[in-house]
């Protein structure tokens, strides 16, 4: 373990005197109040009490998802362009419009199925969460290492996080519940795909992509739109890690991701991105085989190139870990002016958790703290609940009208910067998945994307997880992997029925049934 950070405690010599949280001296802080130094405690142990229940609530609920996260402060610094156009062709957001504007940012990277303490080693998705302040309040552009998702709607989110936790029983984690959900949900199958090469463990978080993954749209001045994914590319390059070198991380360091980016900006080696964007016209794209509202596809490079808008730095540690990367509060629904929603399922979705989950984790006045905070002044009729503790108002506004509208020195609407984006939707009202679904073509693509190690690994890893599974949710994914590619599809198959003759017998455990004995298709495999 690392903990003096280069001698830094030798900075801190002036002694300072312990209070409580009432601004009161404590004078003992080694024993509490009792009758003779062997007797009972006295219910008015002041200090003794409030020290104990403080921290009886020290914590609160873990995220439902991405629990384990690292924090850093940094900046935004724009281009004024998107590739050789100047950006405001097609956006009027105000952070992205002249060459060399800085806005301060802090970025949240985290894990996403395990717990808080968990390894940092483990295979899962990386989040990352960017919150950008801006001179027109707040942007969270909510990202994820990977650039596609598992699912593309968001009704399907609670079952798909149930399958990847433990199980609510035994509390074990167990790849037959991932692969349950999963093979009978074939639109997971691209993200499958990339989860078990090694670019579902990155290195560490300096050295991974970022993406918002889900389709946004841009507005310009004139209230136009188009359809826009976001990239971080960082500049330390890209570092992945076969299963046995994360095993071999693990068995010594379990926060080996934190570590690595808390001592590089203490060291100020500061990590860099560049920030990109794919645009294409607000529309469905109908000579698309993919739609490009769907979650589970990359827009391919060549038909619409990656336009470099920018650059971020992270430059400053967190002061407190609690305050700032425990609190932080996320949210999709978060956008500035000149940046919009799509009619992406899972965005919409998403849009409404997030300010919900902080709400119940953090508490109704979240967007007090001062890491949630805009550093633009906020002006509201909202007030009180639990833990407010100041009014948010505009200097000249009457403190007696905390409504809307008034003649009588309240808030006013403000003017729209520019205008509005009013697109035309009409349509019955269904629950209908979206028609171009086609589930593998881009697995396959992928698949031969990959370099032979990548390859190598991804099949040893699925063999590996999938050999534990019950044998009808391996032939499903045999079956999805020979729809994506021949060789994937053949590599799978064999490695999966040379597993089963290594093992002499079917280690999977279908679900309800230990001894796999009235498994569907299990007399095939014995
Ligand atoms: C965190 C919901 C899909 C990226 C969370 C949290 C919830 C949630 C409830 C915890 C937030 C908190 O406690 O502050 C959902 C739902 C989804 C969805 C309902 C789909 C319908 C996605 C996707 C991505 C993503 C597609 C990737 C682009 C993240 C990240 C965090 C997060 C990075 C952690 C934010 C932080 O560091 O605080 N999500 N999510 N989520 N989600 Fe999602």
């Amino acid at each position: 373990m690392n903990n003096d950070h280069n001698g830094e405690n030798e900075k801190f010599e002036q002694e300072e005197t312990l209070t409580n949280r009432q601004g009161h001296p404590v004078t003992n802080n080694q024993n509490i109040r009792t009758v003779s130094n062997r007797g009972p405690a006295t219910l008015e142990n002041y200090d003794f009490i409030e020290k104990i229940s403080h921290f009886d609530r020290e914590r609160i609920p873990e995220r439902v998802v991405h629990a384990r996260g690292a924090g850093a402060h940094g900046y935004f610094e724009a281009t004024g362009m998107a590739g050789d156009e100047p950006v405001s062709k097609y956006t009027r957001a105000k952070l992205f419009q002249e060459k060399g504007k800085k806005t301060p940012v802090f970025v949240r990277f985290s894990s996403v199925i395990h717990g808080g303490h968990s390894p940092e080693t483990l295979r899962d998705p990386r989040g990352f969460a960017t919150k950008f302040y801006t001179e027109d309040g707040n942007w969270d552009l909510v990202g994820n290492n990977l650039k596609v998702f598992f699912i593309r709607d968001a009704m399907k989110f609670p079952d798909m996080v149930h399958a990847f936790k433990p199980d609510p029983l035994t509390n074990i984690q167990d790849a037959e519940r991932f692969f349950d959900f999963c093979a009978n949900s074939p639109e997971s199958f691209h993200m499958v795909t990339f989860l078990y090469s090694p670019w579902g463990i990155p290195a560490n978080y300096r050295q991974m992509q970022g993406s918002g993954v889900n389709t946004y749209k841009w507005v310009n001045a004139e209230g136009e739109a188009v359809l826009v994914k976001y990239h971080w590319e960082p500049k330390q390059g890209i570092k992945n890690l076969t299963q046995e070198e994360a095993e071999q991380i693990q068995a010594k360091n379990f926060n080996h991701a934190t570590q690595d980016l808390y001592d590089e900006i203490e060291k100020e080696n500061y990590p860099e991105w560049d920030f990109f964007v794919q645009i294409m016209s607000d529309d469905a794209h109908p000579e698309l085989d993919f739609d490009p509202l769907d979650d589970t596809k990359l827009w391919p490079e060549d038909q619409f190139p990656w336009l470099h808008i920018g650059k971020m730095v992270l430059n400053k540690n967190p002061e407190d870990y609690f305050n700032e990367v425990e609190q932080v509060a996320f949210g999709t629904g978060v956008l500035v002016d000149g940046l919009d929603f799509s009619d992406d399922k899972m965005l919409q979705g998403r849009t409404f958790s997030y300010s919900d989950t902080q709400r119940y984790r953090v508490g109704p006045n979240y967007l007090q703290l001062p890491i949630n905070k805009p550093k633009t002044n906020q002006a509201t009729n909202q007030r009180g609940g639990q833990m407010s503790y100041y009014v948010d108002k505009a200097p000249g506004q009457n403190p007696h009208v905390n409504y809307e509208p008034s003649s009588l020195g309240g808030l006013k609407e403000s003017e729209q910067s520019g205008k509005e984006h009013t697109p035309k939707i009409s349509g019955e009202l269904v629950r209908e998945s979206i028609d171009r679904n086609d589930n593998t073509k881009q697995a396959g693509h992928t698949f031969r994307e990959f370099e032979d190690w990548e390859k190598d690994e991804l099949i040893s890893n699925l063999v590996n997880d999938l050999s534990t599974c019950a044998k009808v949710l391996q032939d499903k994914m045999i079956t999805l992997a020979e729809s994506a590619d021949d060789e994937y599809g053949k590599r799978l198959r064999e490695g999966l029925a040379n597993a089963r003759k290594e093992e002499g017998v079917h280690k999977g455990r279908p679900l309800g049934d230990k001894d796999g004995d009235d498994a569907p298709g299990h007399a095939e495999q014995m």
